[in-house]
């Protein structure tokens, strides 16, 4: 008997070498989003976010609050978000596999409503990513917490304030001790709290809600609990990533675009490589102009937490390096085996080779295009910029990481003059 199963995946089909040249308006931010998102838990009633991407990430994180019975309603880029009847505390294994950002809901679980069942994420595409500070933070604050088949479950009659210092800068962790520390009784101190945009965003969004948080956007927070929150509104800071990507589109392409509602401050470490490489820039408050020569120089980058080089913007920088003037070397820093786009790239004829967690990147004259595959989202973007710049036809597989964290991608490249469609495939 002969079994035979298919399954629909959208693929990219770009044929490389079209300048980028326009504007293209950026989008709010999916991290910001997904730590909003999961805020509202704190209080009970309608908070309603704007600028929300369409995003699989954020549907997913939208589909996990219903699984609690939160409802969840998206209008153009508005999503309300109504708590008043949440009736289950649990993030199932079914939705945190899919989007590791769900652990953020433990915090606020365990603060409004004292027990939390949240599944361990696991791995991710390119390696372990632990969840260690998460859980002894949330226990430091008072919560009893056992891991059984898979799931951390945690009880706390009432959180505490507590004294934390992380060894590692994390964002996750950070986000999720704040979302829990606003509620607990007493005085928490966070030391090494990450400075990201998105959890000054986070901060942001619970201060609105009735938090006291002191040292916002510093590395040291302290939060005086309260006994209660109350919904907010908000509107998201832009997508940093999806700028970046932008930017590194258009110099890898040679073209010349500009990015509305971006946020130039937050990008200032990917800016400022961009101009080693050879990029001019105009700058205003709320967009950005890049111009970028034919010749693009090598110019190194190591990740570091913020405002250093992102690690979400490593795998772009490196499809960019593939086709620059000399050798780069390309460090991460934050996750030491994010590299599954480097044999990908190599397909595309790029000259890489990777050494522990740096991959040393020697310019090629020029990419071929190839069938490549997506592994997982930055991974992807990465792909697709070598795409715009190679030689022939380059289809990049399962788009679907893609779009858990840009919206209508390909339009946008599209709208820019990138020759890039979107073509429902199978795979076997
Ligand atoms: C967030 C972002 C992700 C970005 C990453 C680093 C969201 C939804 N995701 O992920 O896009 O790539 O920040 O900027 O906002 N670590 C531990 N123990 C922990 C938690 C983290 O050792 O409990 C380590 C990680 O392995 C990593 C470092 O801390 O080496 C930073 O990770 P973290 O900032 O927590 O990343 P995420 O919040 O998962």
């Amino acid at each position: 008997m002969r079994i035979s199963r298919s399954f629909p995946v959208d693929k990219f089909v770009i044929r490389g070498g079209a300048r980028l040249k326009g504007k293209v308006v950026i989008s709010g931010s999916k991290n910001a989003g997904l730590a909003l998102m999961p805020a509202t838990i704190l209080a009970g009633g309608l908070s309603v976010l704007e600028n929300v991407p369409h995003l699989r990430d954020i549907a997913t994180m939208g589909k996990l609050l219903e699984v609690m019975g939160i409802g969840v309603e998206m209008k153009g880029h508005t999503l309300s978000i109504d708590t008043s009847n949440v009736n289950k505390f649990e993030a199932p294994y079914e939705h945190v596999k899919k989007m590791r950002a769900s652990i953020y809901v433990l915090g606020p679980l365990i603060a409004r409503y004292g027990y939390a069942k949240v599944s361990l994420p696991g791995g991710c595409a390119w390696g372990p990513r632990p969840v260690n500070l998460h859980i002894e933070g949330i226990r430091k604050l008072g919560a009893n917490i056992e891991i059984r088949e898979g799931y951390i479950i945690a009880r706390a009659k009432k959180l505490h304030g507590a004294n934390i210092a992380f060894d590692v800068s994390s964002v996750g962790a950070t986000g999720n001790i704040m979302m829990a520390a606003v509620l607990a009784r007493g005085t928490t101190i966070i030391e090494n709290a990450a400075i990201e945009p998105e959890i000054i965003a986070l901060a942001g969004f619970l201060t609105k809600m009735g938090a006291y948080i002191k040292g916002i956007g510093t590395t040291r927070l302290e939060i005086e609990g309260i006994d209660s929150l109350h919904p907010a509104n908000d509107v998201l800071i832009p997508d940093r990533i999806e700028a970046g990507t932008f930017l590194t589109a258009a110099a890898i392409t040679h073209g010349t675009i500009t990015l509305l509602n971006a946020n130039p401050l937050h990008l200032s470490a990917v800016i400022a490589k961009l101009e080693s490489a050879g990029a001019e820039f105009t700058i205003a408050e709320n967009s950005i102009t890049i111009r970028c020569p034919k010749n693009i120089m090598p110019v190194d980058v190591m990740t570091a937490v913020y405002p250093g080089f992102p690690t979400d913007m490593q795998a772009q920088w490196m499809a960019l390096m593939t086709i620059a003037k000399g050798s780069a070397v390309i460090t991460d820093s934050i996750y030491l085996d994010r590299f599954k786009h480097v044999a990908e790239l190599t397909r595309l004829g790029a000259n890489i080779e990777l050494l522990k967690n740096s991959a040393v990147v020697k310019g090629v004259k020029k990419l071929t295009g190839a069938k490549v595959m997506s592994t997982d989202l930055r991974a992807s973007a990465s792909l697709v910029l070598a795409g715009l710049v190679a030689e022939g036809t380059t289809e990049v597989l399962r788009v679907y990481h893609l779009d858990r964290g840009y919206e209508s991608l390909e339009k946008n490249l599209k709208s820019l003059g990138a020759d890039i469609k979107r073509v429902a495939g199978k795979e076997y």
